[in-house]
Parts: structure tokens; C-alpha cells; sequence
């Protein structure tokens, strides 16, 4: 029998109690812990971990005021909010099916330093030295309303690693099994947190992004903000040269 519980990987995130999400939050992330911990063994998939507090308050403010002043400048974008339409992503040459409502997004190569640095700490700790990765870094920025729907990366255009960094607020990531859609496992993505997904949460598993109604960790809602996160991505082998 295959087990499956929302759990997280190699997290030091529940460790700390998850700060300003709320009581009730912080709970049911105290209760998800245990489970986590009785249950090691029936840890059904690997690769995706969570490293809360990635960058600071400050840290998130300084990405913000290099964002917004680009972001404001784009409409967010609806599409069927009853949801048939997918969408293309296209950034970087890199495009994937996906069904995302409520976004406006860019990609940015120039960062000023002080965010350059919090970039490449990204880079260094989602990706092992010599890893081919997209300078281009994806920026999607979820209005509060907005959801992303269940997909996988372009396999043909990303590498085995998506590392994305969260900001302004809370969400709840599903990843459902390709091959057995009832194993589901939600990851609680705290604001400024680091995520990462490699090898089978990326390959095996669609990820999404729930929107508010659907917010929820071990019971307990999660409110859903804006959100803008910002992603670093290793090439392809095929794009890789
Ligand atoms: C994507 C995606 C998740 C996020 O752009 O493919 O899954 O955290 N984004 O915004
Ligand atoms: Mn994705």
C-alpha cells in the first residue's frame, strides 16, 4: 500500500513555528510535523523541500521595490475563470502548458546587487555547481483571486529543478501523482519561504497553486493574497548544449 500525507521533505521549515501565519496555522503545522515524523517510512515523494524564512523581511521588500515598478505597468490576466482554456507560458524560449488565472508576469536577467545576492543564494542552494541553469529569472505574480492549475514543467525546455522564492503571501501547493491521482500531498508555502521541487515532485507530480476558497493545510485556511513568487529554473539536458 502506498501512503501518502501532507507532509513536506529535509525541511527544517516546521521546525521553527511558521510566524505570522496565525495560531491555528502554526498548530496544525505543529500536528503536521508529527505525522511526518511517525510516518518517515511512508514517505511516497522525493524532492520537494521547503526552507522557511529563506529571505528576510527586508530581503522581500528590496525584491518588491525592484519588481513592482515593472509589474505595475502590466494588467493582470483572466482567462476562463470556469477554467477549459489552457494557456501557454512562455518565457525564456521556455514554454509550458499551463492553466493560471488572475497573473502578470515577466522575466528579469539584471537584478540591482543587493537582490542579485539573495538570487544567487537561490542558485546555490537549489542547484550542485556546474548545473546549466536559465539566467532569466521567471517572476508570476498571482492576484489575490488568481490560481494556478495542475501541471508539470516543460520537460522539454527545464531541467530537473524549479526553485522558487515566495513573496507577500502564504500559499497552499498540491502535487498530485501523474500515475495515482489519489496521492495527493499539500505543502504549505509560507510567505519568504524557499521551495524546491527536483526529480520525482517534479517529474511525477503536477504542482498548483490553490486558490483562496480551496486554501487549506491539515484544515486550517491559509489565506491566499496576492502572491508573487520568483522562480529559478536549470536548463534541459536537450537545452543544455
Ligand atoms: C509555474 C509555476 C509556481 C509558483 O510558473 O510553472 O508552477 O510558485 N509557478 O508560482
Ligand atoms: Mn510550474
Amino acid at each position: 500500500m502506498r501512503f501518502w500525507f501532507l507532509r513536506c521533505l529535509n525541511t527544517p521549515c516546521f521546525t521553527a513555528l511558521p510566524c505570522k501565519l496565525g495560531e491555528a496555522a502554526a498548530r496544525a503545522a505543529r500536528s503536521f510535523t508529527s505525522t511526518q515524523t511517525a510516518n518517515r517510512r511512508g514517505i511516497a515523494v522525493s524532492g520537494a523541500e521547503i526552507r522557511e524564512d529563506f529571505i528576510s523581511e527586508e530581503e522581500e521588500r528590496a525584491l518588491l521595490e525592484e519588481l513592482e515598478p515593472v509589474l505595475k505597468r502590466k494588467r493582470y490576466e483572466y482567462d476562463h475563470w470556469d477554467d477549459v482554456s489552457l494557456r501557454i507560458s512562455v518565457f525564456s524560449n521556455v514554454s509550458h502548458m499551463m492553466a493560471i488565472h488572475g497573473y502578470r508576469e515577466t522575466e528579469r536577467s539584471q537584478w540591482n546587487e543587493k537582490n542579485s545576492r539573495v538570487l544567487q543564494r537561490v542558485r546555490d542552494v537549489a542547484f550542485p555547481p556546474g548545473v546549466k541553469q536559465l539566467h532569466l529569472v521567471h517572476v508570476l505574480d498571482l492576484h489575490r483571486k488568481g490560481y494556478i492549475k495542475a501541471h508539470v514543467d516543460s520537460v522539454k525546455f527545464c531541467g530537473s529543478t524549479i526553485a522558487g522564492i515566495c513573496l507577500l503571501s502564504s500559499s497552499v501547493m498540491r502535487l498530485i501523482s501523474k500515475k495515482i491521482p489519489t496521492d495527493v500531498v499539500d505543502l504549505l508555502l509560507p510567505r519568504r519561504c524557499l521551495y524546491i521541487l527536483r526529480d520525482e515532485a517534479r517529474y511525477s507530480y503536477t504542482h498548483e497553486i490553490l486558490k483562496d476558497e480551496e486554501s487549506y493545510f491539515n484544515g486550517v485556511k491559509i489565506n491566499r493574497d496576492r502572491r508573487i513568487s520568483v522562480i529559478c529554473r536549470n536548463l534541459s539536458e536537450d537545452n543544455a548544449e
